[in-house]
């Protein structure tokens, strides 16, 4: 219960222990623990916070709000600036990054150890001991942060590859806890997984909590199978003994929250900025759309590649088709993107150079984020969405897109490595490596009957607005509450507290 007087015990980030006291009103039965807190810093000279856009906030919001939770994440900024103590009524509590945290467990080993190795290794993985020690002293105080802040035997929910280590230390600092965590990304099969040097570090990390999800169920095998043969756990993929304690192991599908996106989509203004959209791009017949953070793991290289060749073939022409790609700025310090959104901007500007008309690109790219009804109006604009992940957990575009075509217009073209694809059905499946195969699809899908059209996209708004966001959020709660068998502590003798240092690997 909100407000419980709760004792948590605490060491350092420096490895010197110290017990601090948490009052009540500090304190929550729920919280969340992720990389990003829901606000970050507008650009300079402003600094005002913001909300940030896509990704969890908006998921989640709603959950913490209600259940009048603290979210403990990091602002975006280096240096010690706190977030404001609650925005739009979620409850914040800032983690701090240093200039060396911020380069060796964000840009390090989070993003160019973890992300490349658990979306198969498109870009070769960077091992460095230094980067881990960071991601383990971060990822400790992330720990010791949720620590303060949860109520005696309240909720914590830890969030993705960032935080891998998380639930372990917090069990170790407060063993009343309920602890779930959830992987966003793909969780990676053997082969790759058994290259990682601190693979035994992460798998007890993980296996701290008491109910670990991921998004398909092959990353939750792929989880169990490794902590089968690597931590000696016991049981079967859905269930696992481990420590003495029972780990429950899942799938739980992320969504989005689809009647907003509904909402948006059936709002005049938006319907009118998506008219306005198509005379600006020349009242094609058909736009294509692509929309994604400007990663390597997305794919938009190979996609502009088959749809440049559809404009050579003459399956397109520039009078009558066009393709605008959204590209949001993502970690531009890391090399791997820095030179990816070079490569796609030679691409792009070839294609234009070869097919473009006077006043009319067959490609308008767009390297910049979108506020969300620009967004949606895009969405409306777009005949034919093309969602091309190299791998990818789940891919929220796909369905933000499908919960914005209320009219059952639009086709979805989307790879068969993202997550998505287990629900989308109605969507023509490609494979992203094969450019032939996705030309085929791209042709299918523009010629498509609108009879046919209809019927797939009334099966993929189906799934959609049924599994919205909430019933994935209260589907993980409600399995992480039957999965957490808690010992019985009591207010008495404070948690052990973990030497520095002993959580490594
Ligand atoms: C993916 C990850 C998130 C991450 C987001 C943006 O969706 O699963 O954890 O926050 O990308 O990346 P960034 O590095 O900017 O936080």
């Amino acid at each position: 219960m909100p407000g419980h007087e709760v004792l948590a015990a605490v060491s350092s980030g420096n490895g010197h222990s110290a017990t601090n006291v948490i009052a009540g009103p500090a304190t929550s039965d729920f919280v969340v623990v992720a990389n990003r807190l829901p606000v970050h810093p507008a650009d300079p000279p402003s600094r005002a916070w913001q909300p940030s856009p896509g990704g969890l906030a908006p998921a989640l919001r709603g959950v913490v709000t209600a259940k009048d939770g603290v979210w403990v994440g990091w602002t975006g900024e280096i240096g010690p600036r706190d977030a404001p103590a609650s925005y739009e009524q979620i409850r914040l509590r800032s983690v701090h990054l240093t200039q060396r945290d911020y380069e060796e467990f964000y840009l390090g080993f989070s993003n160019a150890t973890l992300w490349p190795l658990y979306h198969d290794a498109v870009r070769t993985p960077t091992f460095h001991r230094d980067w881990f020690h960071a991601y383990r002293d971060v990822n400790r105080r992330f720990a010791e942060s949720a620590a303060q802040v949860a109520s005696f035997g309240g909720t914590v929910w830890v969030h993705d590859y960032q935080l891998q280590m998380v639930p372990k230390m917090l069990r170790e600092l407060r063993p009343d806890l309920k602890i779930g965590f959830f992987l966003h990304i793909p969780f990676p099969p053997q082969e790759l997984f058994l290259q990682l040097p601190w693979r035994h570090a992460i798998l007890d990390g993980l296996l701290g909590a008491d109910l670990v999800g991921f998004q398909v169920p092959g990353a939750a095998s792929n989880f169990s199978r490794l902590a089968r043969r690597l931590s000696g756990a016991r049981g079967t993929t859905s269930s696992i003994e481990y420590d003495d304690r029972t780990v429950t192991v899942g799938a739980f599908p992320i969504s989005i929250d689809s009647a907003h996106f509904v909402e948006r989509a059936s709002a005049p203004e938006v319907i009118a900025r998506a008219r306005q959209l198509r005379a600006d791009l020349g009242d094609p017949e058909v736009v294509l759309l692509g929309v994604d953070r400007l990663d390597y793991t997305k794919g938009i290289d190979h996609r502009i590649r088959a749809v440049a060749e559809l404009f050579e073939d003459g399956t397109l022409h520039t009078s009558k088709h066009v393709m605008v790609q959204v590209a949001v700025p993502s970690r531009e310090e890391d090399a791997h993107y820095a030179s990816e959104r070079r490569h796609l901007e030679q691409i792009v500007s070839e294609v234009n150079g070869d097919h473009a008309l006077v006043g009319q690109p067959a490609i308008h790219y767009l390297h910049q984020s979108m506020p969300m009804d620009e967004l949606v109006a895009m969405y409306l604009a777009a005949d034919v969405m093309v969602v091309t992940p190299f791998r990818d957990g789940m891919n929220l575009v796909a369905k933000e897109y499908v919960a914005c075509r209320t009219d059952l217009s639009g086709a979805l073209v989307l790879s068969e490595f993202a997550g998505a694809a287990a629900e989308l059905k109605g969507a023509y499946s490609v494979n992203p490596h094969d450019l032939e195969g996705m030309k085929e699809a791209i042709r299918r899908a523009i010629s498509v009957s609108p009879r046919e059209g209809r019927a797939r996209m009334l099966r993929m708004r189906r799934t959609v607005l049924r599994h919205d966001v909430h019933a994935w959020a209260s589907s993980f709660l409600g399995a992480l509450g039957r999965s957490a068998v808690r010992p019985q502590v009591t207010l008495g003798p404070r948690p052990a507290l973990p030497s520095a240092g002993t959580a490594s690997g």
